[in-house]
């Protein structure tokens, strides 16, 4: 199917139509990819979505999901205020050539009735899974349930959210699901922070303050260039760049790259280790990370 630049996608808001809409397009023979979002898309959104395109072709199917999962959020947390925008994510899905947008309720996505959860164990029990005890698990449910809706060829993620990526390709493996997930470098702005959905929480104090934190990982990455091996001095220098500008600390930490299990002090030259951090400025937490040992297009 040609579909014109700029056409607006079908929007689906019930499982059945948009499953039956994938299975259509594989029937055809098409390819499909499967963007997983929470709507308030942003230009690095739009990445991950061209990324789609390029991998399935001018032919292929990219489905979007815009849902604001209810089981990945804790009691306090910002469920409740986190931005809908359905419409404007639909025309910034336009932008990039998106077909079909698939916009559940949590009733449809959570009928009456649901009991199944998606639980990796240790993946998710460090680092967010810290502070945030039933975050992955809601994460790993609801993205098990959009792959099992899209049947997509390819699944496209950020690494800004490294732990996410790292839970979602294991459940995939380990479920021996008929998917390629592919985690893609963190858009930044032009100071370095990683764009999130969250970023338009912060006041235009607090957003300057918010430098701090690519600054803050740039720091480490030279001091590793510079061969400095040693965890405690890797770690010390991110702390000292955060401090003054953040308010409070979730963790800073260096973790294998593909387990997330503590790496042996001093780092080896075969160990890739993702030196990674979550913190608040104001009320809003914010992740960013960057892997040692590697190659950071969006940070060196
Ligand atoms: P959301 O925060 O909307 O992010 C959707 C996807 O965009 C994720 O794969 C995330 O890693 C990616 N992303 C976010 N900011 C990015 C940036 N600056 N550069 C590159 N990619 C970025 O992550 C979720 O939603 C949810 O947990 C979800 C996987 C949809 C499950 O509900």
């Amino acid at each position: 199917m040609d579909r014109p630049t700029d056409a607006v996608p079908a929007v689906v808001h019930a499982p059945e139509a948009f499953r039956a809409a994938c299975d259509q397009a594989r029937t055809e023979g098409r390819r499909v990819a499967l963007v997983p979002t929470m709507g308030a898309l942003h230009v690095g959104h739009l990445a991950l979505m061209a990324e789609a395109r390029r991998r399935v072709g001018v032919g292929g199917l990219v489905a979007v999901s815009v849902f604001v999962n209810p089981t990945q959020f804790g009691p306090a947390e910002d469920f409740a205020r986190y931005p809908r925008e359905l419409d404007a994510d639909v025309a910034r899905c336009a932008t990039v050539g998106v077909d079909v947008v698939f916009a559940p309720s949590p009733r449809e996505m959570y009928p009456a009735g649901d009991q199944t959860r998606v639980h990796v164990a240790e993946l998710a029990a460090p680092m967010c899974g810290v502070t945030r005890p039933v975050h992955f698990e809601g994460v790993a449910t609801v993205v098990s349930k959009l792959l099992a809706l899209t049947g997509p060829c390819v699944a496209i993620f950020g690494r800004k959210d490294y732990q996410q990526l790292q839970v979602i390709s294991r459940l995939a493996r380990d479920l021996f699901l008929p998917v390629e997930v592919v985690g893609l470098p963190t858009v930044r702005e032009a100071d370095g922070l990683a764009l999130s959905s969250r970023n338009r929480y912060l006041s235009p104090a607090d957003r300057a303050r918010a430098a701090a934190i690519p600054a803050s990982l740039r720091a480490a990455r030279a001091l590793y260039a510079d061969g400095e091996r040693s965890t405690l001095a890797l770690l010390d220098t991110v702390w000292m760049g955060l401090a003054g500008s953040v308010d409070s600390v979730d963790y800073i930490e260096l973790r294998d790259a593909m387990e997330l299990t503590l790496p042996i002090n001093p780092l080896s030259e075969e160990t890739r280790a993702v030196l990674a951090v979550a913190l608040k400025i104001g009320h809003t937490r914010l992740i960013d990370n960057t892997v040692l040992g590697e190659v950071d297009v969006t940070l060196d």
